[in-house]
């Protein structure tokens, strides 16, 4: 009897992860604002309604400021009365035409009712305590006690500024961590990756808050302005990484979907979902055809950009032959070899240009492969492995090459401890970080290859020469009180 019942279970599971967005489920009872309301707001309208973007004057990622009028100066919501509830006229479709969102879909005729329904039983706020007190603006920038876990970190092509992951927002430091220049404060609690535009004008983010939703941001690093907040999915972002052109931004999601948008306006424009496992890490091709990305389900998968088609598993899928999640990956910046050899299979493409990528993760073992077989996938085969290096201590999650492509960095971390190390890609392990103070998660060189640059769970930022492994000098990824909180 037991068995049965879980049986029969299993085909309604899908039913379940729509969650509030699906379509067949009844508008419940009483609504809750939380519950039913937040999700479709989150999904569909704070990227435009947010206190560093708001559009017609209008912000709705709390309760309070959803009331208050935007530039029209009507009232958005009347409690009880969703006919002279403003919010209502925008999003109401009408002879299939809707103001809200603006240039997107319509929301769809349940979510509709669920906003709807909400104002009509008087649209009562049942907000957290603890989700009240993250009402954090560029305004109101967040106050920190102690440094935050860092993530992500990112040069500036020029080499001139360091992005550091904060709470709730990215801190622009000098190169050498002197002094903070500014402070990008968003909507996501956490910020997961951080990438300059090739060109450095741009700075990618992506994030978000647990379980309610992910986002990427969009920055102009000169001006310090939001140009977009692109929410995906209802759960946080990973892995964030710039086409060689610009003209597209990756990232992996916990959906098990690797996605990428046009920065310019936040449309998604590609999607991938061969994946098992949460996607951490993406990286593209040098001549931005191909997007690689690791997953926790121990495989780097291959999308066709142009496509948006899977195109084949870079590492072995034979059940087995892999350790561990993937966590990290990055492909070289110069490789002596240029064109790749077309295998059989492959025949009356256009050539491939030869690419490398550096991957690792759980296990701890960095590994170089090449981006594209070259010989018949045979089973069992893991013949796009190049070489294996030297084991860190614990979980390796990320992993940069200098600008020459000739030398790269691994961080880890195990039982409360880190490591960043030094390697050579045609060597071997060269050199050891001294005194990393806690575990390792993000690596990044300073453009002239003469300092690294690493940081994780204290939130302490290290500075390293790489050639001897000497600490030059630290900064805590926090604001000091010589920046004004305004
Ligand atoms: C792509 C950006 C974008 C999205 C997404 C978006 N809006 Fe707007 N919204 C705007 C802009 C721009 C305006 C200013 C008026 C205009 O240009 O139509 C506006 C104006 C408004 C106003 C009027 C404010 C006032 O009093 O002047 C309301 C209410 C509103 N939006 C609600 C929503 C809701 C609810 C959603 C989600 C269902 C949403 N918007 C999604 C861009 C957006």
């Amino acid at each position: 009897m037991r068995r049965i019942t879980v049986l029969m279970a299993l085909p309604f599971a899908p039913v379940f992860a729509l969650g509030n967005d699906g379509k067949n489920e009844p508008v419940p009872e009483t609504v809750s604002f939380t519950k039913d309301v937040r999700p479709i707001l989150n999904q569909h309208c704070q990227g435009c309604h947010q206190p560093a973007k708001a559009q017609g004057a209008y912000v709705l990622t709390d309760y309070g400021s959803l009331l208050k009028p935007g530039e029209t100066g009507k009232t958005p919501v009347v409690p009880g009365k969703p006919a002279d509830s403003y919010l209502i006229e925008e999003i109401r479709v009408r002879d299939g035409q809707h103001e809200m969102p603006k240039n997107r879909d319509a929301l769809t005729t349940r979510q509709f009712a669920v906003i709807e329904k909400w104002i009509k039983q008087g649209a009562k706020d049942d907000t957290p305590a603890a989700a009240k007190t993250l009402a954090i603006s560029q305004d109101k920038p967040p106050v920190y006690s102690a440094p935050p876990v860092v993530t992500s970190l990112a040069f500036d092509p020029a080499g001139k500024r360091l992005a550091v992951s904060g709470y709730h927002e990215i801190l622009l430091f000098t190169a050498d961590g002197a002094s903070l220049q500014t402070r990008l404060v968003g909507l996501s609690e956490r910020i997961q990756s951080l990438a300059f535009s090739p060109d450095g004008s741009r700075l990618a983010a992506v994030g978000g808050s647990p379980g309610r939703f992910g986002e990427v941001q969009i920055w102009d690093v000169a001006k310090s302005k939001l140009i977009v907040s692109a929410p995906v999915t209802a759960d946080t972002l990973y892995g964030v990484s710039w086409a060689p052109d610009g003209s597209m931004v990756a990232f992996g999601c916990a959906d098990n979907t690797v996605r990428g948008i046009d920065p310019a306006t936040g449309k998604q424009t590609l999607q991938m979902g061969t994946h098992a496992d949460w996607i951490l890490g993406t990286t593209f091709s040098r001549d931005g055809r191909y997007l690689a990305s690791v997953s926790r389900d121990m495989t780097v998968k291959l999308t066709e950009v142009a496509t948006q088609r899977f195109i084949d598993n870079v590492t072995s899928i034979t059940p087995g032959a892999l350790k561990g999640g993937l966590m990290a990956v990055a492909v070289r910046p110069k490789t002596a070899r240029w064109f790749q050899k077309v295998p059989e299979d492959t025949k009356g493409l256009p050539p491939k240009i030869y690419d490398e990528l550096l991957v690792a993760g759980a296990d701890g073992i960095p590994r170089l492969y090449k981006m594209h077989r070259e010989t018949k996938r045979v089973i069992g085969d893991d013949a796009n492995r190049i070489k294996e290096y030297a084991a860190m201590p614990g979980r390796t999650s990320a992993v940069a090459f200098d600008a020459a492509g000739q030398r790269f960095a691994a961080v880890s971390s195990l039982d409360g401890k880190g490591e960043v190390f030094v390697y050579d890609v045609s060597k071997d392990k060269v050199a050891t970080c001294k005194d990393v103070s806690g575990p390792a998660y993000t690596t990044v060189w300073q453009p002239d290859g003469k300092v690294l640059v690493s940081a994780g769970f204290d939130g302490v930022v290290w500075r390293h020469d790489p050639v001897t492994g000497k600490l030059l000098s630290t900064f805590k990824a926090m604001p000091t009180t010589k920046v004004a909180a305004k």
